[in-house]
């Protein structure tokens, strides 16, 4: 009746929705790297978690400056998201390779990305190691939404908004059954 999965248990939490994090880095720049590991743990205080791989350049880059923004796309950024979290800030600046427009964050210094559905301005307020990753808990300072893209029960799914779920690799999901396959980056 069920098959073996403990291998990939993770995907049988997937889709789920992905963050693009924008902190600032030790080299001096700004840097963007997607989560799809992330969820809403208090509403007061209000705080945030996301699980980031030791070795990310993120990981480097949220220790050093202790705020991040959370910026949460649209179904149609699936390449953009896919592409930003297959090179590392520690490699290439991805804000001028990705020609990404920043708005400034008003409570935290990490900028966000213009073309964000939300943004989440963010500071750290914990920090677990577990296994290959850093648990990042994180306090909500303050949370913007597009104009037009929500009311005050959350996105509006049935006017055309579509939130961007990450399936697994290089696949994407909105809410519904579409499905976005991202062309593989080039090395
Ligand atoms: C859709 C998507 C979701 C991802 N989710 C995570 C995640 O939850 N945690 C993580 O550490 N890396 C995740 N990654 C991988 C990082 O984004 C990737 O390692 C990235 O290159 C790190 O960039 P950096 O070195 O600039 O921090 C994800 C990648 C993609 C494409």
């Amino acid at each position: 009746m069920f098959e073996e999965f403990t291998g990939r248990f993770y995907y049988l939490l997937h889709p789920r929705p992905v963050v693009v994090v924008g902190t600032l880095c030790p080299n001096g720049r700004a840097n963007f790297a997607p989560v799809s590991w992330s969820t809403p743990v208090s509403e007061e205080p209000p705080a945030v978690a996301i699980a980031v791989d030791a070795g990310a350049y993120t990981r480097e880059c949220l220790d050093f400056c202790g705020e991040a923004s959370l910026n949460v796309l649209s179904l149609d950024d699936a390449q953009l998201v896919y592409d930003l979290g297959s090179a590392s800030g520690r490699d290439v600046d991805k804000v001028s390779r990705f020609k990404l427009e920043l708005v400034e964050s008003e409570s935290i210094r990490p900028p966000g990305l213009s073309r964000s559905l939300a943004i989440l301005e963010s500071g750290a307020a914990g920090r677990y190691p577990v296994g290959e990753s850093v648990l990042y808990v994180l306090e909500v300072r303050r949370a913007r939404v597009r104009r037009g893209t929500a009311d005050r029960f959350g996105y509006l799914l049935s006017e055309g908004v579509n939130v961007l779920l990450h399936g697994s690799g290089r696949y994407f999901y909105g809410v519904g059954p579409r499905r976005v396959a991202a062309k593989r980056s080039p090395p």
